[in-house]
């Protein structure tokens, strides 16, 4: 098996580091180029395809975290993240994760909801004959997508809702859409010309820290207690669940992942109970270790969109050698509670700040 806990990653020149992971993933020559061009993957021209009124394209830098183990897999992952300490610190988690096996990581098959709003009816007298019309609005909708049809995918299922609204009730039909590795928001937008597409994909990650690699069982419950901040304070859970997204949006950025949708599904789902909650649970299992958990809707795509016209997203999707979006969203969920766990240790022990300090420092070769 590939083993992508590498030493010293951080002292290695960009050549060495470069050679390392295209050993890793088998990337080419010419992959290995377009990294190293350093324009950020895309030219003027190219942007000015993706995007209406373009001036130029704007870099940002592209780093590894390296140790991770998910599912019994090792992954180099690229992150793509303007902070810094946060790569560091989630190779560090993902070491300390290594002792017990890892990340543990689900996720469910992509379903798509594609929402039609319709005002002014019956909204009671209606829901019967739009139930009753279902196999005619599935065939319909599934006549506009040959690709997900081709494959066995596509709409499966129609359902109804009534929503109360100051403007009085409305029917909310709803199309659950199986999008297969697509991101499936233009097939959703496409076969119910919806309003607001919603992609529903839980993915859950889970892994155990080892008490003694933490450093005792005093601070395994300092670290329960910071969770415990977040998860009863909205103001402490808004950093914390930053602090998992540093994570989970910088894996999405280097995949050429929509981020917006990413981070508006968590943070809805961060607040499920009602209050705004952490995204992330904490406890200690019977042997004083840490166990975390980490449940999120993500929605993701390794076909179509950014992609398809972004050669370092394709590459980064490479590097992490990733055959599904079911397989990309565990990382990305690996990647925030990786990240989640290394800020609540931090806040545990020295403190953020000189935890980042102590990074910069020995970045620089003063420590
Ligand atoms: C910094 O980008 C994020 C943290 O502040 C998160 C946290 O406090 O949990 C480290």
């Amino acid at each position: 098996m590939v083993d992508s806990s590498i030493s010293k990653f951080f002292e290695k020149s960009l050549k060495e580091r470069l050679g390392i992971v295209a050993d890793f993933s088998g990337l080419s020559q010419d992959e290995l180029k377009i990294i190293e061009s350093a324009t950020g993957g895309i030219s003027y021209n190219e942007a000015d395809s993706m995007i209406e009124n373009a001036i130029g394209t704007f870099s940002l830098p592209l780093g590894i975290a390296t140790n991770f183990r998910i599912n019994d897999k090792d992954y180099l992952i690229p992150m793509v993240i303007e902070e810094p300490s946060v790569i560091a610190a989630a190779s560090k988690a993902a070491k300390i994760a290594r002792i017990h096996g890892g990340f543990k990581a689900k996720s469910e098959q992509s379903y798509s909801i594609g929402q039609i709003q319709i005002v002014n009816v019956d909204v009671q007298s209606s829901i019967p004959k739009v139930i009753g019309a279902s196999t005619e609005i599935l065939n319909l909708a599934n006549s506009k997508s040959n690709t997900l049809s081709k494959l066995g995918k596509g709409a499966k299922e129609v359902s109804c809702k009534d929503i109360q609204t100051d403007s009085g009730h409305m029917l909310i039909v709803e199309l659950l859409i199986d999008v297969g590795d697509a991101m499936g928001a233009n097939v959703t937008n496409t076969m119910c010309e919806a309003v607001a597409p919603l992609i529903e994909k839980l993915t859950n990650v889970s892994a155990v820290f080892d008490k003694d690699a933490i450093g005792g069982e005093n601070i395994v419950d300092d670290m329960i207690l910071a969770f415990q901040f977040a998860e009863n304070d909205p103001y402490r859970a808004v950093t914390h669940n930053k602090g998992v997204m540093n994570g989970t949006i910088s894996v999405a950025n280097a995949t050429g992942q929509d981020s917006r949708a990413i981070e508006a599904a968590a943070h809805a789902y961060a607040a499920k109970s009602g209050s705004y909650r952490s995204l992330t649970k904490w406890a200690k299992d019977s042997n004083g270790n840490l166990v975390g958990d980490f449940e999120l809707p993500l929605s993701v795509g390794i076909v179509g969109g950014v992609i398809q016209h972004h050669p370092i997203a394709k590459i980064c999707t490479k590097i992490l050698g990733v055959s599904s979006a079911n397989e990309l969203s565990c990382i990305m969920a690996t990647a925030g509670l990786a990240q989640n766990f290394a800020a609540m240790y931090a806040l545990a022990t020295e403190g953020i700040q000189k935890g980042h300090m102590k990074l910069h420092a020995r970045k620089e070769g003063k420590n």
